[in-house]
């Protein structure tokens, strides 16, 4: 919708394939970075990056997340952490 619009976009993801797969079908003046976002220093070279080039973020959609679905009872606590510590920073 965005680059219907003509806005500038920029996506990012921890899988190079899937973003690259969604860049080229948003055309050629949107961008791909390969990021993790539960990691903060590339998080912050990201949005870095991105100010330099386009001077300024106007709508930021945060949509980064993973599910491991399943009962309380056996859901690991590794399993909520890596749940948690990927969808609270995005
Ligand atoms: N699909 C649903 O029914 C639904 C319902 C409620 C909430 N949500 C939430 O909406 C968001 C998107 O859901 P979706 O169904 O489009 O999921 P999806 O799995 O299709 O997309 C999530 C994307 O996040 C990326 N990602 C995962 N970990 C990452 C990381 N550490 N750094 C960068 N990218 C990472 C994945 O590679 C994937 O491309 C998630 O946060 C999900 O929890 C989805």
């Amino acid at each position: 919708m965005f680059a219907r619009e003509g806005t500038k976009v920029v996506i990012c993801d921890v899988s190079a394939e899937l973003g690259n797969e969604v860049v080229k079908m948003l055309g050629p003046d949107a961008r791909f970075y390969k990021v993790d976002v539960t990691n903060r220093a590339e998080v912050q070279q990201w949005v870095d990056d991105v100010v330099a080039r386009f001077g300024r973020v106007d709508i930021l959609v945060n949509n980064a997340g993973i599910t491991r679905d399943s009962y309380l009872s056996a859901l690991l606590l590794l399993v909520f952490d890596t749940c948690s510590t990927t969808a609270l920073p995005a």
